[in-house]
């Protein structure tokens, strides 16, 4: 199975990305990880990256569309993926169903997660993750069992994101208007687009999503 996760930022793309894996063993493909994983080696890719996400523009397309052109092709993803994060632009998107009729195979899902605006800000505000193991939590919607202690893997180590600042959120959501938005009508033109809401509990979206891909 080959899905994509498309909605704005805080709206629960990496949360049920990460369920989803688990319970699926598909693997979670979010660019936003990788951005950061090449910022975390210090290269000069690194730098000019780390830039772009402090702003909360996209990084250019060549880049992203070469990095998860790599991945997907690793054997880890032979059965199939979640895309957390990609594409981001009808560049990429039409990138993407390029590399995959390569492989003769296409999407099998565009989940669109729909969210109020207003609620996104708290939802990043409040957001952190293992430092371990990068499991996400958020200080008013999903705490640890253990208060100090990661579910996953018992990590003890948290960390909060660079670009969960109010002004950078704000550019996120401008890049997302402008430039990720154009991908609901590409897709819906393709039949493959599902609207997911949410807005409900986290435990409730992930059912939502379940009931969207057991009748597909
Ligand atoms: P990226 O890391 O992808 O960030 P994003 O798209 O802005 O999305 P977020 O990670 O902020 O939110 P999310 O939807 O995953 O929400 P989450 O599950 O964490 O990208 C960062 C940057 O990298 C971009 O700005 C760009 O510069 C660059 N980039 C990445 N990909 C790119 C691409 N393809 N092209 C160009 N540039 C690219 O949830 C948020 C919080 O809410 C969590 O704390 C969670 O616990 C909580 N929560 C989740 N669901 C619920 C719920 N239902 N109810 C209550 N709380 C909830």
């Amino acid at each position: 199975m080959k899905l994509v996760l498309l909605g704005p930022p805080g709206s629960g793309k990496g949360t049920q990305a990460q369920e989803l894996e688990r319970r699926h063993k598909l693997v979670q493909l979010s660019t936003g990880d990788m951005l950061r994983e090449t910022i975390a080696s210090g290269s000069a890719l690194g730098a000019e990256v780390k830039t772009i996400i402090d702003s909360g523009a996209l990084v250019p397309d060549d880049i992203m569309v070469k990095m998860i052109a790599e991945r997907i092709d690793a054997p880890d993803c032979a059965n199939g993926f979640i895309l957390d994060g990609f594409p981001r632009t009808t560049a990429q998107a039409e990138a993407l169903d390029e590399m995959l009729a390569r492989k003769g195979t296409s999407l099998d899902h565009v989940l669109a997660m729909t969210v109020d605006a207003e609620i996104l800000s708290r939802r990043i505000s409040g957001r952190y993750s293992c430092a371990k193991c990068g499991a996400g939590y958020n200080d008013e919607f999903q705490q640890p069992k253990v208060d100090g202690v990661c579910d996953n893997c018992g990590g003890t180590e948290f960390s909060r994101r660079s670009d969960d600042n109010p002004e950078t959120v704000r550019a996120r959501l401008d890049a997302y208007e402008e430039q990720t938005a154009q991908l609901f009508p590409y897709y819906r033109e393709k039949k493959l687009l599902r609207s997911v809401d949410a807005m409900a509990e986290i435990g409730e979206v992930t059912a939502e999503i379940e009931r969207i891909l057991s009748v597909a």
